[in-house]
Parts: structure tokens; C-alpha cells; sequence
């Protein structure tokens, strides 16, 4: 396996200009330690910086779990300021995928609970397996989700599914994550990791200028005292003076294939 860095609690590879973030403790069912999410975060972030890589995807080793949640052995004794500090580092972490400039497909195959829900729901799209579960448990451990669930469930299934998934704990099984769009595809397990290659191949014949701006304009969608109108305006006028553009207009007139360069 083409392993690009030396991490403890998960693997990476470089397959085919696709970075593969493997979240490596089975055994725990891919629990989040803070290393662990820190290890992400890295991975992630050199993943951004590497010329010519088409995407990036997430997925949990083993049939079992994408991640059972933040590890709740770790946290246990934590104090106030404890807490707050491991959902601040959390919160960076989600933030690092989200802002990103290369879209992050959450291949999600099996549990994703708490912090794992979370984490898949930080990246720009999801894939789940048949067997996929999706829930915010923490309620049932006395604490609200802490790595930016409350926020972002609401984003994607709105208020009312929102809510009675946080306030209940229960999971929903994939084909329900589905129907209330908090996963955009649900395909067999042998297939996960190809449909999500098919979606970044897509992506990637397309101007990386113009990704990197939808992202933007996406995402301050999201931002309180942010008017993302005006940031679509800023980004489209802005993508005129790129060569991306000018390679793009110019391959549909003359009806050939852009080839562009992210510039
Ligand atoms: N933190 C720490 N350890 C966890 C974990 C978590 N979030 N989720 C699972 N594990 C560990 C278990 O403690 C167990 O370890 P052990 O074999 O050393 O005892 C191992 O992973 C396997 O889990 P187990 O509970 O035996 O599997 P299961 O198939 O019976 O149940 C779940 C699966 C997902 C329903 C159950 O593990 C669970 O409820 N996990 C916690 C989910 C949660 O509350 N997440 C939010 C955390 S903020």
C-alpha cells in the first residue's frame, strides 16, 4: 500500500490522484481519539497541498464501522475545560474539510455515530453503504454533540429531522439518511469505494478555479454576517481573468476538451 506519511490510527494512500483516509482502529469500531481526528486533520491538509490530486476520501477500516463516535474512554474524566478544548480542536478539524479547496467524499461503511456522523457530514457529499447507521447519541451520555452536529444536521435535513435525531439518539439506517437527505447516495459495500471514484473522476474534469469558488460561495451560504450573494458576484467576476476560464469557454466553442490547469 503507497502509505504517504506515518500515522498511527490511520492509513493513507495515494490511489490514482485519490487520497484514501483509512480511520485504523477496527477493534474500537474507528472510535475518534484526539490524535486520531489531529491525524486526520494532517492527512487532510497535506492532501490540499498536492498538485494534481482530484479529491479526497474518508472511510473507516473494517465491514462494521465509518466511526462509533469521539472515543468515550478518552473523554471520560475531562473537565469543563477539557471539554471545551477537545470540541474546539474537533470543530478545527471539521472546518479543515469543509473550507477546503479539493471535495472530501465521506465513504461511509457502517456505523457513523456521534463524532463519526459528524465527521461525515463536514465532508462535501456522502456515500453510504446498505449497512450504514447514522445518529447523534451523545445525548444518552449527557452531553449535546460537540464537533459541530448540531449546526450541521440542520444544514443538510433541516430543523424539524434535525431534532428528533438529536433529541432522540436513534440511529436511522442508510436508506432513511437517504429519503432525508443526509446522504446522497446508497450503493452495496463492494461498490462504496467505486461510486466515489466515479463522483471525484467527474469533478476532476473540471476547472479547479471554478470548484474551489462553488465551495466558497457554498459555504458562506453557511456563515452568519456573511452575504454569500455577494460573494457569488466577487468569485464569478473574479473567474474572468483566469486561464481556466478562458481554456473552458474556449474548448465548448470550438467543441473539444478542456484541459485545464487550475489557474
Ligand atoms: N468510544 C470508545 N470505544 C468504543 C466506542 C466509542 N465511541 N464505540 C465502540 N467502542 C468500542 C467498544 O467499547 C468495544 O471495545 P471492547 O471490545 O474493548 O469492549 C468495541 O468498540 C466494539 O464495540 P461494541 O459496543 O462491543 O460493539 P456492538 O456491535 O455491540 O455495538 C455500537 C456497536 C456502535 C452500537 C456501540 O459500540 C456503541 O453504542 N458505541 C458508542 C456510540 C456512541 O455513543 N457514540 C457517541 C460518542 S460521543
Amino acid at each position: 500500500m503507497n502509505q504517504v506519511a506515518s500515522y498511527k490510527n490511520i492509513l493513507t494512500e495515494n490511489r490514482e490522484g485519490i487520497m484514501v483516509i483509512t480511520i485504523n482502529r477496527e477493534s474500537k469500531l474507528n472510535a475518534l481519539t484526539i490524535d486520531t481526528l489531529q491525524e486526520i486533520k494532517m492527512a487532510v491538509e497535506h492532501a490540499h497541498n498536492i498538485n494534481g490530486l482530484k479529491g479526497i476520501v474518508i472511510t473507516g477500516a473494517g465491514p462494521k464501522a465509518f466511526a462509533a463516535g469521539a472515543d468515550i474512554s478518552e473523554f471520560v474524566n475531562f473537565s469543563e475545560e477539557e471539554g471545551t478544548r477537545m470540541s474546539a480542536a474537533g470543530h478545527e478539524v471539521m472546518n479543515t474539510i469543509e473550507n477546503g479547496p479539493k471535495p472530501v467524499i465521506a465513504a461511509v461503511n457502517g456505523f457513523a455515530l456521534g463524532g463519526g456522523c459528524e465527521l461525515a457530514m463536514a465532508c462535501h457529499i456522502r456515500v453510504a453503504s446498505e449497512n450504514a447507521k447514522f445518529g447523534q447519541p451523545e445525548v444518552s451520555l449527557g452531553v449535546p454533540p460537540g464537533y459541530g452536529g448540531t449546526q450541521r444536521l440542520v444544514q443538510l435535513v433541516g430543523k424539524g429531522a434535525a431534532i428528533e435525531m438529536l433529541l432522540t439518539g436513534d440511529a436511522i439506517d442508510a436508506n432513511h439518511a437517504l429519503r432525508i437527505g443526509l446522504v446522497n447516495h446508497v450503493v452495496p459495500m463492494e461498490e462504496l469505494y467505486a461510486k466515489s471514484k466515479e463522483i471525484i473522476e467527474k469533478i476532476a474534469t473540471k476547472s479547479p478555479v471554478a470548484l474551489k469558488k462553488v465551495l466558497n460561495c457554498v459555504n458562506d451560504y453557511f456563515r452568519p454576517n456573511v452575504n454569500g450573494m455577494q460573494r457569488e458576484i466577487y468569485e464569478f467576476g473574479d473567474a474572468f481573468g483566469t486561464d481556466d476560464f478562458k481554456e473552458g469557454t474556449d474548448a465548448f466553442l470550438n467543441k473539444r476538451k478542456a484541459a485545464f490547469k487550475g489557474k
